[in-house]
């Protein structure tokens, strides 16, 4: 199938391109890059521009004889959006209606769209399953929302299938250690602790000792970015076979605290990582973990790396081999 993958040149869209192409795929990449590389797109078909051009879409869409659209381009930072809203409802939720005008006006059946876990909010009860409530407590995680509301209408009017695919916490790069994670600026996690083991940063600031976990940091579900990918072939590939629209919680059910977090990669760095325990940041819930039983009864997904260490293990040699991320020429 031809594919429109938006946000391509980013960390979870480049990794799912790759994956597409490889299971034989027709891949076109858009992204505007203000925060994608185009060294990570590698010599996959490219289009430098934005969902906010209708114009384009309709181009592409057509010219390309595109079958299904991958959205992943989005502005996705928690912090960000409190202080920015406006952006964020413009970039995810005004641009994201360009583009379902465009994919239901060219006839393109299929949409498959990079959700969040930050659509419930502060969980009521873990794990989570898609049956929770949704209630964001940010304008990113309710903009995530707001478009998931716009494509289950659109279904309804205009018989648009989806899949939306609500990740938790995405971490790891493809094994072949080439693609990675490159965030400008780095808030996550695995990226930080990463850095800060490679000497890059001074040290890793432990946000909140204090919560209702058993050591007193957040807790997670970290998901591979290569287990997201698949995922989102399967949920097309089964759209394409006839199944019905459908909201899938992504993550591995398993919760890592954050000093869980830091141990593992001292373990898969083979030396001591620099911390410095600080404040709770604003926003963080203590814990998140996916109930991800529907997406493995249903498309008989399974993670290939469902262990902590194996996802740090690809992060690290993608960091140790890109230490200035895309920046630096591969040596
Ligand atoms: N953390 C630190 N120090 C840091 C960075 C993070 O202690 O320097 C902690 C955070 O407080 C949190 C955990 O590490 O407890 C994970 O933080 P991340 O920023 O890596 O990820 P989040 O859980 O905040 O965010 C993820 C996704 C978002 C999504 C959110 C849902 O990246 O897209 O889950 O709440 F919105």
């Amino acid at each position: 199938m031809n594919i429109l993958v938006t946000g391509g040149a980013g960390y979870i869209g480049s990794h799912t391109a790759r994956v597409l192409v490889n299971k034989k795929h027709r891949v076109v990449v858009l992204d505007n890059l203000t925060k994608g590389h185009q060294a990570a797109v590698k010599d996959l078909e490219f289009v430098r521009g934005d969902t906010s051009d209708k114009q384009l879409l309709k181009r592409l869409l057509a010219g390309y004889d595109i079958g299904a659209v991958m959205h992943f381009a989005a502005s996705s930072l928690v912090g960000e959006s409190v202080r920015l809203p406006s952006d964020y409802y413009r970039n995810n939720v005004v641009n994201g209606l360009t583009l379902l005008d465009a994919v239901v006006e060219a006839g393109v059946p299929y949409f498959v769209f990079s959700s969040t876990a930050a659509v419930y909010g502060e969980p009521m009860e873990v794990p989570i399953t898609e049956n929770h409530p949704a209630a964001p407590l940010n304008p990113y995680g309710a903009t995530k929302l707001a478009l998931e509301g716009a494509m289950r209408w659109y279904g309804e009017a205009y018989g648009l299938r989806y899949a939306s695919l609500r990740y938790f916490n995405a971490a790891g790069a493809d094994p072949a250690g080439d693609i990675g994670e490159d965030h400008e600026p780095e808030t996550h996690l695995i990226p930080l602790v990463l850095k800060a083991a490679l000497g890059l940063i001074p040290r890793l600031d432990v946000f909140g000792t204090d919560y209702p976990t058993p050591d007193g940091t957040c807790v997670r579900d970290y998901i591979h970015v290569n287990d997201l990918a698949d995922a989102h072939v399967l949920a097309l590939e089964a759209m394409a076979g006839g199944a019905a629209s459908q909201i899938y919680n992504l993550g591995n059910g398993n919760g890592y605290s954050v000093l869980e977090v830091i141990k593992t990669a001292e373990a898969v760095a083979g030396k001591p990582i620099p911390v410095k325990y600080a404040a709770r940041r604003a926003g963080d819930p203590a814990v998140l973990v996916a109930g991800a039983e529907k997406i493995k009864n249903e498309l008989g997904w399974r993670p290939s790396f469902p262990g902590l260490q194996d996802i740090i293990a690809t992060a690290w040699r993608w960091h140790g081999s890109h230490p200035g991320g895309y920046a630096i020429p591969e040596s």
